[in-house]
């Protein structure tokens, strides 16, 4: 499948869908309180997407997934499946979003912490921001992504976290995971070269253990090996003349 690069008008609908994701995240924030069950979580956010948004949440059956967010909490790395799992004070989680508006998707997700943090959460969890930060940072035309993943995995491990291999970043439109790959480790100077209008991921999962993770029996829900927490942080992006713009960006979370 060939990288295609996205026309002004197509980026218009990028940037609505990308909106409209960051607006998910910000109304789901207060719910977010000891004593609250994902599955609450989901349905939340189920019916702020269809009823009042008018969007399409892009998770709900896709490759069977059976909900319409993704809940990952503390070891969970990503692709947790809402459930009657009630969160506590110090939970972390990552709760990920991704709507359809007008045939194009907006991907984007964020950590929270439950209550009151723990100081070793809260440190993964800006280790994860600044891993994703710094990625972002890189995007202009000329850049290739190789650079981008060395940059990635160079800051986590200085901070002696780790980054999953198993599950990357991607081109997003009209699909919601297109070509290319984006890796959050890597090799400098590899890869796709970045070019004007590509629209891609970036949203390292960062462990603070070792790297490896496994698969739960339920299919989807991505697990440390090692137990240790990870956290995620997940922006769209797009590849301007100059430089970058984050599509799902909300005005009061600013990079
Ligand atoms: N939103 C995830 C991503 O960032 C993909 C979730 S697939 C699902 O690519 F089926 F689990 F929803
Ligand atoms: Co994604
Ligand atoms: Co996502």
């Amino acid at each position: 499948m060939a990288i295609t690069l996205k026309s002004a008008a197509e980026i218009d609908k990028m940037r609505i869908a990308g909106r409209l994701a960051a607006d998910v995240l910000k109304m789901i924030e207060p719910h977010i309180v000891p004593g609250v069950t994902t599955d609450r979580l989901d349905e939340i956010c189920h019916d702020y997407m269809v009823n009042v948004q008018q969007t399409i949440p892009a998770p709900l059956n896709y490759r069977g997934f059976p909900k319409s967010i993704c809940t990952s909490v503390n070891h969970q790395v990503c692709h947790g499946i809402p459930s009657s799992k009630v969160l506590k004070n110090g939970d972390m989680i990552n709760i990920d979003i991704t709507v359809i508006k007008d045939e194009y998707h907006g991907d984007t997700s964020r950590m929270f912490v439950v209550g009151k943090p723990k100081i070793q959460a809260q440190r993964l969890a800006q280790v994860a921001y600044d891993c994703m930060k710094i990625g972002i940072e890189m995007i202009k035309p000329g850049v290739a992504l190789g650079d981008i993943g060395f940059a990635i995995q160079t800051y986590a491990e200085k901070n002696r976290c780790s980054i999953v291999r198993e599950y990357c970043g991607h081109g997003i439109g009209k699909g919601f995971h297109e070509d290319p790959q984006v890796l959050h480790y890597g090799k400098a100077g590899t890869g796709v070269v970045l070019e004007p209008g590509m629209t891609f991921t970036i949203e390292p999962m960062v462990n603070l253990g070792k790297r490896h993770v496994k698969l739960l029996p339920d299919d989807w829900t991505v697990v440390t090996k090692d137990r240790s927490l990870s956290a995620q942080w997940e922006h769209t992006n797009l590849v301007t003349d100059y430089g970058f713009e984050i599509l799902t960006e909300h005005p009061d979370w600013p990079l």
